[in-house]
């Protein structure tokens, strides 16, 4: 991969600034050492000391760790909390005329909510939540437009111990409807629509196609936030019109005090079979590492405006806009709409209109505004900015370069931040104030996080060399299973390979001299395109769910300038195969079937058809070939194990 090769011959090196290492707080690369050996010599005593810092608890944990039922592991076991305590009431009377959310709409209506204007909302909200039933323990899928409402849905369900799994308003019925399933929901939180670049997108009647479909009568109720206003059906005894629900509800609500492991919600991530999986996260331990990387990542400071671009649908929205900003008293822009509509300047403006001082966003985000007009960071005043920070993704050297550059007028540290939905949060990342920056690397891990790169027999591989990165030790933030499915969660995460001792994440990495880490993307079958993850595996059974025109498929990613990876389809037609017109009308048609299927972001960008996929003589799909052929690659491996060669050549040719 072109953009992985350039990363390989980068070694330039980027130190913060002696100004900006004095204010910081980790100051420097002692500190970051410091705090290393701290966790070394007393791994639990360094967590429990974080733990009492950093979070209000209700009843004190006694144990730190408990790794009896490993890889089930338990983070401050017998300690209870909540969620919503530790993000609101705990910052009252003193902070509660502070901005907690200044909410940017798509059409640039700006609204400034306060600690205590949020914190009666919430209260209200969860009020209604526990007047239409819902209990503690009880499962609320929410599905969302980027609001004030959508965290306030969040930090309700959080309040009365409720999980909540939130859906990326992206997702289609389907998608929705077998989330509601798997996690088993009694009551959806929706909106009736949302803007975006100007257009407005339906949610509630994506929700009734859901509901409708069956196998959702466990949902007694969905509650309706009016943001759009356009008509939508209501179904009488289900459907209520958020405003009625909070209407007379007390503005105090109880928190429901947790034990530390109740969980706090489940988010659904693509893996590599056709299902995704339910990442079950806890209450303590995950709340602790989002405050915790608020302050030591993005060096959170009391005056600080925090921008986080991602959606509350995704994990990074979950920990840094649901959570860690609140956790830690802060205040952070929601935006509503999308970067380029009025034009490709909005974030600049955005940044500039608020005082953005930390702005954390994707590589995907950054290549697409580099295209849309590099040059428009110039045209507003971007000097409060003070850290920067990507996710998602590996960045590119050229893309950080202008980020560093243009965006940061290169006085901002770049934290290029790897983790996933199941790590909860930032795992190998610069410190800002810390660590000498290179372009494409994610540099070191976190104090506390043992992180190692080894062969296929789980032995470190060493300074300089490539292989398969593992966590070898547990920490608070992490999943603590798969919802419904422990034996997939210890199959995948802690596999037998490594005697079940080490997190796999699915990653390949590097590390050169210095120990710096340098993530080179999947080795399962997912995808990451546009930051967004999917399974190859998802992709094809919607393809083949398409029974009128799809006999077989087979899906593999590509790289791609502007979205990192390409998803390429290869389908085999029930009928005969087609060509010219009629097989770009087929491309288009299973395409939408695809967005129809999973949603939008899962379309495939080609579609390829062939009389046949390449195969082994046991009938296995090779699809190392076929992620030649999707880069355009001349094959040059063995193919005398295929069944049928000569389909090599038809799939190279075809649309
Ligand atoms: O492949 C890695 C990539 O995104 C995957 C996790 O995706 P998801 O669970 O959707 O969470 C994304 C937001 C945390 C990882 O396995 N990834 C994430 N951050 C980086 C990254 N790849 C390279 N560099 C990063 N900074």
């Amino acid at each position: 991969m072109q953009h992985i090769i350039s990363v390989l011959q980068e070694n330039r090196i980027f130190p913060p600034s002696p100004e900006f290492v004095r204010g910081a707080n980790v100051s420097g690369m002692d500190a970051y050492r410091t705090l290393c050996a701290e966790a070394e010599r007393d791994f639990e005593g360094y967590w429990a000391r974080l733990a009492r810092e950093f979070l209000s608890w209700h009843k004190p944990f006694t144990k730190t760790l408990d790794e009896s039922n490993a890889p089930f592991f338990r983070w401050f076991h017998d300690g209870e909390l909540n969620a919503s305590y530790n993000c609101l009431d705990r910052h009252l009377p003193a902070l509660a005329d502070k901005v907690a959310i200044i909410f940017e709409s798509d059409d640039g209506t700006v609204t400034r909510t306060t600690y205590r204007e949020l914190h009666r909302e919430v209260c209200r909200f969860a009020n209604a939540l526990k007047s239409i039933g819902v209990k503690t323990g009880d499962r609320v899928i929410v599905y969302m437009p980027m609001s004030v409402q959508a965290v306030v849905a969040m930090q309700a369900c959080a309040r009365i111990g409720a999980t909540h799994s939130v859906v990326f308003g992206g997702f289609s019925a389907k998608s929705l409807q077998e989330r509601i399933i798997d996690a088993g929901a009694c009551a959806v939180i929706t909106a009736d629509g949302q803007f975006r670049g100007g257009r407005e997108i339906p949610l509630k009647p994506v929700v009734d196609e859901a509901l409708a479909m069956g196998g959702c009568e466990a949902i007694s109720k969905v509650l309706v936030y009016q943001r759009t206003g356009s008509a939508v059906a209501m179904a009488a005894n289900r459907d209520v019109w958020w405003e009625d629900a909070v209407a007379g509800q007390a503005e105090t609500c109880d928190p429901v005090w947790v034990n530390a492991e109740h969980p706090l919600f489940i988010l659904y991530t693509s893996g590599s079979t056709g299902k995704p999986k339910g990442i079950q996260h806890s209450t303590g331990g995950y709340l602790l590492w989002t405050a915790v990387t608020m302050k030591w990542v993005f060096d959170n400071r009391p005056e600080d405006v925090f921008w986080c671009t991602a959606d509350v649908g995704w994990v990074t929205g979950h920990s840094y806009v649901c959570y860690g900003p609140l956790a830690v008293g802060g205040t952070e822009v929601i935006f509503e709409g999308v970067p380029t509509y009025p034009d490709a300047g909005r974030f600049w403006k955005i940044c500039q209109d608020h005082r953005v001082t930390v702005f954390y966003t994707a590589p995907t985000a950054i290549r697409s505004l580099i295209k849309a007009g590099g040059d428009l960071p110039g045209k507003y005043d971007l000097s409060s900015l003070r850290v920067l920070g990507t996710v998602g993704e590996p960045i590119n050297p050229e893309a950080w370069i202008w980020y560093n550059e243009a965006v940061g007028g290169g006085r901002c540290p770049i934290v290029d931040t790897w983790w996933q939905t199941e790590t909860g949060g930032h795992m190998i990342t610069p410190l800002p104030g810390a660590t000498p920056t290179k372009p494409g690397s994610a540099t070191l891990p976190l104090p506390g996080i043992i992180a190692d790169i080894v062969d296929e027999a789980g032995e470190p591989v060493g300074r300089g060399k490539g292989g398969i990165l593992v966590i070898k030790r547990p920490w608070p933030s992490m999943l603590r299973t798969i919802w419904g499915d422990p034996e997939r969660y210890r199959k995948t995460y802690f596999p037998e390979e490594f005697k079940g001792k080490y997190y796999l994440a699915g990653d390949g990495a590097s590390m050169d001299e210095e120990g710096y880490f340098r993530i080179v993307g999947r080795i399962d079958d997912v995808l990451n395109v546009s930051g967004h993850r999917l399974g190859t595996m998802e992709i094809e059974s919607a393809l083949v769910a398409n029974t009128k025109l799809v006999a077989e498929a087979a899906v593999v990613g590509r790289p791609d300038d502007l979205t990192g990876e390409a998803i390429v389809a290869f389908v085999v037609t029930k009928g005969p195969r087609p060509t010219g017109e009629e097989a770009l009308k087929m491309a288009r048609e299973l395409r939408e079937w695809v967005a129809k299927e999973i949603g939008p972001i899962a379309r495939p960008k080609d579609i390829r058809f062939g009389d046949n996929l390449p195969k082994t003589r046991s009938g296995k799909i090779m699809r190392r070939l076929l992620r030649a052929i999707a880069k355009g690659e001349e094959i040059t491996q063995d193919v005398s194990t295929l069944e049928n060669p000569a389909i090599l050549e038809q799939l190279k040719g075809s649309v």
